[in-house]
């Protein structure tokens, strides 16, 4: 959300040496006259320069590169939208392909009938998932003649701040597993005192935004399953697979995280992280569609034809569909784990290189997701801040930041590593961290830090 600057009269001063124009263009107006399409072109070009690179970006999992195939399908479908199911059907036999292949991707049961639906990101797929939770617990409360005032959902301090924004938008009380030095992540010990009878889901992370860690699936699941067969109370399990969706699968295909767990009734996962596709696509599947109140799901027939729909947003592009699609015909599922193999190798180089330094510690080393985080190993012995700036110096964006509540002492640096990082990459980026830490050495003694005082009591 911005302020508005609708009295503003800055301009644009864009003088191309009388080429293309040389007059003032209004930043904050809609301007009076258009300009030639070349010009226009040419001033947001060369205005977007300023952004960083996005091959140089660390800090994202988000997909910065396609082949050019793909960015011809893309172009090709940029007019389609998504939602015009009868305009464009084949595009949307191509979503319920892309769909049931994730769904079978994350063993979804055979047997049963499950549903889902691509979205435009993991955060349009947990609200939509969260939502049917909620409806669910509503009506089983209601047809017992209890009250539905109070609903609740578990979470750990490591989940995504889009379960937060869940939680306020959608009115339910988010219980909050909190963090600990050294435990980054959430296991049953930790769950089960949060439960009770106005549980909506508990959430469960593959792959989280903070460490890049996975939260204790297997006993979570164990825990809610034992509580429904003990006091006949279902609680389901999310999945949060945004980032790790894509990668468990090819790299430890025998990890049960995924709707072999009893409980897992729904999962999400960005298509535009290691699903390899552009931004704009996240999927979210349910074990069933009886976990999907039918109330939800809308059906629309001015476009033409009967449309179910489930989803926030109405209009969306159809690309991001198409490109999942394409890589999942280009790549199969042997071109996946050759990815995701060369990925975690990266990452691992990148780990290897950087696990030695003084004052800095690897809380992960690459080893199950493509990403690296370093400590400080105490609080004031690097200031990573300072390091990502002189990171950014060179280039590289490599986002420095504290730990949720209650490790906000742990302050780190997160990198992940993409499907273009390559080896030749790891070794600069890792020269370029060595002589940022030079700088910052030889600038502390240069200009020691004074000790803090103690305030006064
Ligand atoms: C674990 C996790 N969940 C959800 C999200 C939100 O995903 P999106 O940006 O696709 O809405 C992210 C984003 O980084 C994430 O890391």
């Amino acid at each position: 959300m911005y302020e508005l600057k609708i009295d503003s009269d800055e301009m644009h001063s864009p003088t191309y040496a009388g080429r293309a124009f040389s007059h003032d263009v209004p930043k904050y107006r809609l301007p009076a006259q258009g300009m030639s399409a070349d010009a226009a072109y040419q001033l947001v070009h060369d205005e977007l320069n300023l952004d960083g690179n996005p091959s140089l970006n660390l800090a994202s999992f988000v997909t910065s590169w396609m082949e050019p195939q793909a960015d011809r399908l893309a172009q090709e479908t940029l007019a389609k939208n998504l939602i015009d199911q009868d305009e464009y059907p084949q595009t949307e036999a191509v979503h319920q392909r892309v769909v049931s292949m994730i769904g079978r991707l994350f063993h979804a049961p055979a047997d049963g009938a499950p549903t889902g639906t691509a979205t435009i990101g993991s955060s349009e797929a947990i609200m939509l998932a969260m939502l049917a939770h909620k409806r669910s617990w509503q009506r089983r409360r209601e047809a017992a003649g209890l009250s539905t005032d109070r609903p609740n959902m578990v979470m750990g301090a490591d989940a995504h701040t889009c379960w937060e924004k869940f939680a306020r938008y959608f009115e339910v009380e988010a219980r909050v597993v909190p963090m600990e030095e050294g435990r980054y992540t959430i296991a049953a010990e930790q769950v089960e005192p949060l439960l009770d009878e106005c549980t909506i889901a508990v959430a469960g992370v593959l792959g989280t935004t903070f460490s890049g860690q996975m939260d204790d699936l297997e006993s979570i699941n164990e825990l809610l399953a034992r509580i429904e067969s003990e006091r006949e109370l279902p609680i389901p399990l999310h999945v949060d697979a945004a980032s790790g969706g894509f990668v468990v699968p090819f790299s430890q295909p025998d990890l049960r995280w995924d709707f072999r767990l009893s409980q897992v009734r729904s999962i999400n996962v960005s298509n535009h992280k290691f699903g390899l596709v552009y931004p704009g696509m996240g999927t979210v599947v349910f074990r069933d569609s009886s976990d999907l109140p039918q109330e939800l799901v809308f059906h629309i027939n001015y476009l033409g034809g009967d449309m179910p729909n489930y989803s926030l947003n109405f209009s969306r592009p159809s690309n991001s569909v198409v490109l999942q699609y394409f890589n999942f015909l280009r790549l199969g599922y042997e071109g996946y784990s050759e990815i995701v193999g060369d990925v975690l190798s990266n990452a691992r180089a990148l780990a290897t290189k950087l696990q030695d330094i003084d004052g800095l510690e690897l809380i992960n080393d690459g080893s199950t997701f493509p990403i690296v985080v370093l400590r400080a190993s105490e609080p004031r012995a690097t200031d990573l801040g300072e390091l990502s700036h002189l990171l950014r110096e060179r280039g590289w964006i490599v986002p420095a930041y504290t730990l949720p509540a209650n490790a906000e002492s742990v302050s780190v640096l997160r990198m992940v590593v993409k499907e273009n990082f390559s080896r030749d990459m790891v070794d600069m980026l890792s020269d370029d961290l060595h002589g940022a830490l030079r700088v910052l050495r030889e600038q502390s003694t240069a200009y020691p830090r004074r000790p803090r005082r103690r305030p006064h009591c």
